[in-house]
C-alpha cells in the first residue's frame, strides 16, 4: 500500500550567473551531497598527471551513484503530481532500476520495473535488491526492447485502470529533467576548484543513457567552465548514437527549462572504442584494471560502467597525453553491485593471479 512519506524536504536551487539568476525545478533532498573529490596517487604516478576522482559512488548506499542525483528531480515531480507508483526500465542488472525501486519504497511509492531479459533461476546483484523490496517486475525480450517506450505506456495504462496513479521515468532517468542534476555536480566541482585555486583541464565520465554527460555539459555552459573540457566514454552503442542523444537531451533541457545558453556541438566529446565484448561485458584488460584499482588504490570500479570508462580514460591519456592537460577528474558514477553479479569472472582472475604470485 502507498503511504505518505514526510521525511524528505523539497529544495530549490538557484544558480547565480553574471547578469542573471536561474532557478531550477524543485528537487527532493535524497543524496548525500556534495560528494568528496579525492586523489588517485598510484594512477597519477603511472600517467604523470594529477588524477582525481569525484566520489558519486558515495551519494548513498543502496540508492547510490549518479542515479540518485537524477531521482532528486524526477521523484520531486512524482510527489508533486501525487503519484503512488513509479514505472521505469533497464537491463536485468540496471543500477537505475534498483535505485528507483529502493527510493520509491522510501517515499512510500510502489516500484514497477520493465527489465530486459527473462526471469532467471537465481536472483543476483541488482535484481536481488529489486526483489528484496518487492518491486513488481515485468520482462521484455532483447528483440522487443526497441519498443520499450510503448510497452511502458501499456504497463502504465494497465496499472492506471486498476486504480494506481503511476508516473513513467525513462531509461537511466535521462530526460530533460533528470539531466539537470549534473549541473549541480559541476557546481560542486567548481567549489572544489575554487578551494584548491586550480581548475581541472579535463573531466571524464561513463555514458549509458546520456543524461549524466548532458547535464555536465549544461553545467559547463551555465557556470562558465571555459577552461575545462568534458569527455565521456560510451559503454554501449556508438559515438554517433551518443552525439545525437546528448545533443537532443541538451536541447530539450534548454528549451523546457528556459536555460539562457546555447552550445557548440563540437564540445560533445565522446570517446568510443571501449564497449568491449558488449553492454554489460568487460574485456580482459578492463577486468584487470578493476582488480588493479582495488589492489593499488583501494577503490572499487565495476565491469559495466566505471571500469570501462576508467580504462577508456587511461588509454586516451596514454595515447595523447598533451590533449587532455595535467589535472584530470574522473567522475565515479557508482554501480559496484555489478561486481557481485560477475563474481565468478573476477574470482577466476584473482585465483590465476594468486597462483602466479605464490608459485
Ligand atoms: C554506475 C553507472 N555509471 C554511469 C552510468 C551512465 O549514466 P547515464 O545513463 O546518465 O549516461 C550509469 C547508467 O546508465 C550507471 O549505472
Amino acid at each position: 500500500m502507498a503511504y505518505e512519506a514526510t521525511s524528505f524536504s523539497f529544495l530549490e536551487t538557484k544558480l547565480k550567473r553574471e547578469k542573471d539568476e536561474i532557478t531550477l525545478p524543485q528537487r527532493l533532498q535524497l543524496a548525500h551531497l556534495p560528494t568528496p573529490i579525492q586523489s588517485l596517487p598510484f594512477l597519477s604516478q603511472e600517467l604523470g598527471k594529477e588524477i582525481f576522482i569525484k566520489r558519486d559512488d558515495l551519494t548513498g548506499f543502496g540508492v547510490s551513484g549518479n542515479k540518485i542525483r537524477k531521482l532528486e528531480f524526477l521523484m520531486a515531480e512524482a510527489r508533486e503530481k501525487g503519484c503512488d507508483a513509479v514505472i521505469t526500465c533497464g537491463g536485468i542488472q540496471s543500477n537505475h532500476a534498483r535505485a528507483t525501486a529502493l527510493i520509491a519504497r522510501r517515499l512510500g511509492l510502489q516500484p514497477i520495473l520493465l527489465l530486459r531479459g527473462e526471469e532467471p533461476d537465481s536472483y543476483q546483484g541488482n535484481l536481488l535488491i529489486n526483489k528484496m523490496c518487492s518491486a513488481l517486475v515485468h520482462w521484455i525480450s532483447p528483440n522487443d526492447w526497441p519498443n520499450h517506450p510503448t510497452v511502458m505506456k501499456e504497463i502504465h495504462d494497465a496499472y492506471a485502470e486498476q486504480g494506481w496513479s503511476p508516473i513513467i521515468i525513462p531509461e537511466g532517468g535521462s530526460n530533460e529533467l533528470g539531466s539537470l542534476a549534473y549541473i549541480l555536480c559541476e557546481k560542486e566541482i567548481q567549489e572544489f576548484e575554487k578551494h584548491q585555486q586550480k581548475t581541472f583541464d579535463s573531466v571524464f565520465c561513463a555514458t549509458g543513457s546520456g543524461g549524466t554527460y548532458a547535464g555536465l555539459l549544461l553545467g559547463k555552459y551555465l557556470l562558465n567552465a571555459d577552461e575545462t573540457d568534458f569527455y565521456t566514454i560510451n559503454v554501449c552503442d556508438s559515438d554517433e548514437y551518443f552525439e545525437n542523444r546528448v545533443k537532443s537531451l541538451m536541447i530539450d533541457s534548454i528549451r523546457k527549462h528556459e536555460l539562457p545558453i546555447s552550445f557548440i556541438p563540437e564540445d560533445i566529446r565522446i570517446i568510443d572504442g571501449f564497449v568491449g565484448p558488449g553492454y554489460g561485458e568487460a574485456s580482459e584488460p578492463q577486468l584487470d584494471l578493476i582488480l588493479e584499482m582495488a589492489r593499488m588504490e583501494g577503490f572499487l570500479f565495476d565491469p559495466v560502467y566505471t571500469g570501462k570508462a576508467l580504462f577508456g580514460m587511461k588509454e586516451a591519456l596514454k595515447k595523447a597525453p598533451d590533449v587532455f592537460g595535467d589535472r584530470i577528474l574522473f567522475i565515479h558514477t557508482g554501480g559496484v553491485f555489478a561486481n557481485f553479479d560477475q563474481a565468478s569472472l573476477l574470482e577466476q582472475k584473482i585465483r590465476n593471479q594468486e597462483e602466479r604470485w605464490w608459485n
